[in-house]
């Protein structure tokens, strides 16, 4: 397939959407891997899962996509590192499970690091030659931290600040520190759909009159504002008067706006909602061509309103997003239909999705 199949003007009125072979073939999902997540910053977990040292939490990042086996570890100098959860040795997984360890010693044939990922010792290696060597410690994995929330990335093509920092900017004030991860108010849905359908309808607003009646109710359409910034597109969902919205300072510069939602999507697959109760995360994860999990991970810093506004009833607004991505999941197998245009008014935060996704695909 020629680049030029991928190609999105960068002016949004004379541009067509992406050809809809990238949500359906499964060879172009394939490649994403590489091109797209592995370069990427990704959601990873919340600080709490490392709150102390010696603590250890595996995971695999992007099941489906990369099923790269990681772990998270808080190491007796209290420094949050991301490792490689293969041992150097003979491939095994390392930590099968959270908890608490002084080193991490594989269960296999007994190989021990440090909490940093160091080689510590190794029986019955005595007499190999140049052992150990700096290609016997578990790998380093790319880690950032934008307040209590951890994201990893296994060769980032930008650094962590550069894809985080308008919304660190944007953001600083807010009780972070206050926020409690709600487990049991945590959801996951399975989507029939690829997953960039699902981030197309995310970036925009247009359809919250169309599909969610609910949520249109509390918000002020014509106020809906969209900011683009690098790898990062905010969108704020302006409250009517008389529903929930933040109560900003004067100092901070929304204060004269009555915001209901803060919608920051980090590109590829996260999501930070800020709500005034708190943050719901999203995190998208592709499992194949065209299936996609979606995660919501409420975290709370005012239980009293989380039933208000914009940031109420969240469960009915995805069913409602979902039944339509997989409506369009249908329609772009179509083989009448090829790619569309986009609404200049609406559809910014769709174009620069798209054009960033065309940039990563190109640049495999
Ligand atoms: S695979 Fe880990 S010690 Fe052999
Ligand atoms: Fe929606």
């Amino acid at each position: 397939m020629s680049d030029a199949v991928f190609e999105i003007d960068p002016d949004i009125r004379l541009a067509r959407t992406l050809p809809a072979r990238v949500y359906s073939d499964p060879d172009l999902f394939r490649a994403q891997r590489d091109s797209v997540f592995a370069r990427t910053w990704q959601y990873a977990a919340h600080d709490d899962l490392v709150k102390v040292p010696g603590q250890v939490f595996p995971f695999t990042l992007l099941p489906g996509a990369l099923d790269e086996p990681l772990v998270l570890t808080r190491d007796l100098s209290d420094q949050i590192r991301c490792l490689s959860n293969v041992c150097t040795h003979r491939g095994t997984v390392v930590v099968e499970g959270a908890g608490h360890e002084q080193q991490l010693r594989c269960r296999y044939h007994g190989r021990r690091f440090t909490l940093d990922g160091r080689f510590h010792s190794m029986p019955e290696f005595e007499e190999t030659k140049d052992f150990p060597s700096p290609a016997d410690d578990l790998p380093q994995v790319g880690l950032g931290a934008w307040e209590r929330f951890l994201m990893v990335s296994l060769a980032p093509a930008m650094p962590f600040e550069e894809a985080v920092a308008p919304m660190r900017a944007r953001l600083a004030g807010l009780p972070f520190n206050a926020l409690v991860y709600d487990a049991a108010g945590a959801r996951e849905y399975l989507v029939n759909a690829n997953w960039a359908l699902y981030m197309d309808n995310y970036l925009e607003g247009f359809h919250i009159p169309y599909v969610h009646s609910s949520l249109a109710a509390t918000l002020d359409y014509g106020e809906y504002a969209v900011e683009l910034e690098r790898y990062l597109v905010l969108q704020l969902a302006i409250a009517k008067p008389g529903e929930a919205a933040f109560a900003l300072p004067p100092s901070h510069r929304d204060h004269a706006r009555s915001i209901g939602a803060y919608y920051f999507w980090i590109f590829p697959t996260t999501m930070f909602n800020i709500y005034p109760w708190g943050v719901s995360v999203n995190v998208v994860t592709p499992l194949a061509v065209d299936r996609t999990r979606v995660s919501f991970l409420p975290f709370v810093w005012d239980g009293a309103k989380r039933e208000t506004g914009a940031g109420a009833g969240l469960d009915r607004v995805e069913r409602e997003d979902e039944a339509i991505v997989e409506a369009v999941q249908r329609g772009v197998r179509s083989r009448l239909y090829e790619r569309g245009r986009y609404s200049p008014a609406r559809e910014g935060g769709v174009h620069h999705f798209h054009r960033l996704l065309a940039e990563f695909m190109q640049s495999r």
